[in-house]
């Protein structure tokens, strides 16, 4: 007999899912779209354990509700969609999937900063016109990488394995974040800066920061005037940390060069949005930790989480503070 229900919010391989199979009653969201809110709130009522994603806002009202819930198992390593303070009140630890997917993101800002500062973009949808006639001389020229500097906002794992990438490519590396991190840096050649020396004195700007009231538009229009002309911004964090008009007027005005963004607030953004239609700027659907070995890794990670919680053991990666 199964002794707990489970609510799993999105299809995960068979295989991963397995060991829950054998203790649970497994609930799987059949659809491809995440679940309406209350239908997440319907399902979960019933649930002695949720598996979510980020795309489900798991709010306090949702956690009162639940009176079964024991543990909430979110595949991402952020968990800001998540009320971790509502959760800790009830008990109810929270799992997140850190560290499996720290390369793969990396991997992809770096990606976005080539792209951007190569105009790699212009370059397909220029060929996709028509329009490659012969080589240029002077046609679609971008900007260097090597020898420019980078600014890192928020020295953990991802913003850490980022700036690795960048010292190979002879960047010079800047960070900033809530406290300097001497041991991560030094091997890096990194400079712990202000927030606002990174602004002025970066080519490039990553953003690796969590999202949280305190850095909820933090790229804003004042930071934007900040920042060196012709800059180019990437974010594979969250798109709330970036308020995405000021982006747009900041590239419109020419003082901004260029921005790839993995994520945007919301997601999707409408494809009528300015920024979709904007030749600088490049967009790719959140895929950060998009890999086949990533996903599984957090997959496994989260179900991990989720059976610890069920256990009543200590979750091996736990949110609460
Ligand atoms: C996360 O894990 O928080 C990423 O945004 C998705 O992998």
């Amino acid at each position: 007999m199964s002794q707990w229900r489970v609510f799993i919010t999105r299809r995960l391989p068979d295989d991963i899912l397995a060991p829950l199979f054998e203790h649970a009653d497994v609930d799987v969201w059949p659809e491809r779209l995440p679940p309406p809110y209350d239908e997440l709130r319907r399902r979960t009522a019933a649930a002695d354990g949720l598996l979510c994603m980020l795309t489900d806002r798991i709010d306090a009202s949702l956690i009162a509700q639940a009176p079964r819930l024991r543990v909430i198992s979110q595949m991402a390593v952020g968990y800001d969609n998540i009320d971790v303070a509502a959760a800790t009140a009830r008990g109810i630890p929270v799992g997140h999937t850190p560290g499996v997917l720290t390369e793969s993101t990396a991997d992809l800002a770096f990606a976005l900063i080539l792209a951007a500062a190569r105009r790699l973009l212009d370059g397909v949808r220029f060929i996709e016109r028509g329009a490659w006639q012969t080589w240029e001389p002077f046609g679609l020229l971008g900007q260097d990488v090597h020898g420019k500097t980078l600014g890192i906002v928020g020295l953990g794992r991802i913003g850490a394995a980022t700036a690795r990438r960048a010292h190979g490519f002879g960047m010079r590396i800047l960070y900033t974040g809530p406290r300097e991190k001497p041991d991560v840096a030094a091997a890096l050649g990194a400079t712990y800066v202000s927030f606002e020396r990174l602004l002025a004195e970066s080519d490039v700007v990553s953003i690796h920061c969590p999202l949280t009231p305190a850095t909820r538009h933090l790229f804003n229009a004042d930071a934007f005037a900040r920042m060196k002309p012709g800059a180019i911004l990437v974010n594979t964090a969250r798109g709330g940390i970036v308020d995405h008009d000021a982006l747009l007027a900041a590239l419109r005005a020419g003082h901004l060069g260029a921005a790839g963004l993995d994520v945007t607030e919301p997601e999707p953004l409408p494809s009528d949005h300015p920024l979709m239609q904007c030749e600088r700027v490049i967009i790719t659907p959140h895929i950060g930790s998009a890999t086949v070995q990533t996903r599984r890794r957090m997959a496994q990670m989260a179900v991990a989480n989720l059976l610890a919680g069920l256990r009543g053991e200590r979750l091996p990666h736990c949110a609460n503070p």
